[in-house]
């Protein structure tokens, strides 16, 4: 187990990605702050379940978007499970719409947690990595951010595009430090993120068509997201950093028209 004696945080981790990738985390020895802002006992869940397999983990409330509520739910976690080695923004929000049929009232909501939500956590835990001298950093960003077609993602693309520059920025500045800060970048996973406002043979179809559209031939299981971060976190990774990592069954295809 890579992760033995660490400590991570994973934002939005009651449901879809989030969920996996604590899990995974738990599986390789980490403690875990499983944080949500809604889904309370979905998080509870996920922590009785890590703990009944010889784990540590605790449920953690807070709108990664909110400084205030960021910095306790740091403060509780450190003093509970010990110092923040391993950060991973996963929390996120898709506001679905174009050009013409986006209804911009809902952009700055989107924004505060797709792009707030990622530089108010990484503040709160990077004084103390770099007083350690060690620190392990993945966002989650998307193949949106590279320019796919899929309609009605302008200006989650938008939010995401923020996300990947952000990951090489704060790369340059926390890389003396002994801090790797990446990202991975998800093709289509099913979760209720994609799967919010469709009815279930939509959502059949839709999978089915984005699936056609992967050189595997399927669409994406959270899991292979957290087998990714499981990856990008561990203490050997030490030389990888300001990457984006594409994990989406192959897809070249928005490089054309839909
Ligand atoms: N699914 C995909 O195909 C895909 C593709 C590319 C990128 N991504 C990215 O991957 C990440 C996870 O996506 P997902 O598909 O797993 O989404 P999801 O199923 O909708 O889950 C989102 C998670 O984020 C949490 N969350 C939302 N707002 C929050 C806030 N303000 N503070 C704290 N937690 C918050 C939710 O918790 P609560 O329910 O408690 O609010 C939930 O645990 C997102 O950043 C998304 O943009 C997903």
């Amino acid at each position: 187990m890579s992760l033995e004696g660490k400590t991570a945080l994973v934002t939005g981790a009651s449901r879809g990605l989030g969920r996996a990738i604590a899990r995974r985390l738990a599986q390789e020895g980490a403690a875990v702050g499983v944080n949500y802002s809604r889904s309370a006992r979905e998080a509870e869940d996920l922590v009785e379940e890590i703990r009944k397999s010889g784990g540590r983990a605790l449920p953690l409330c807070a709108d990664v978007s909110v400084a205030l509520q960021v910095s306790s739910m740091v403060e509780r976690l450190e003093g509970e499970l010990g110092p923040v080695d391993v950060l991973i923004n996963n929390a996120g929000v898709m506001e679905r719409g174009d050009l013409g049929d986006f209804d911009y009232s809902r952009m700055e909501g989107m924004y505060r947690v797709n792009v707030d939500g990622i530089v108010i956590p990484t503040r709160a835990v990077t004084q103390g990595m770099k007083q350690r001298r060690f620190g392990r950093i993945v966002n989650l960003t998307s193949i949106a951010a590279h320019g796919t077609a899929m309609a009605g993602t302008t200006f989650y693309a938008a939010t995401k595009a923020a996300v990947s520059l952000l990951t090489r920025r704060f790369a340059l500045e926390l890389g003396p430090h002994g801090i790797t800060v990446n990202a991975v970048a998800p093709g289509f996973i099913l979760t209720d993120m994609v799967a919010a406002g469709r009815t279930p043979d939509e959502v059949e179809s839709l999978v089915h068509a984005t699936g056609g559209k992967a050189m595997v031939r399927r669409v994406g299981r959270p899991e292979d997201i957290a087998h990714a971060v499981a990856f990008l976190v561990s203490p050997e990774c030490g030389f990888i950093t300001a990457q984006i990592l594409t994990v989406d069954g192959g897809r070249m295809d928005y490089i054309a028209h839909p």
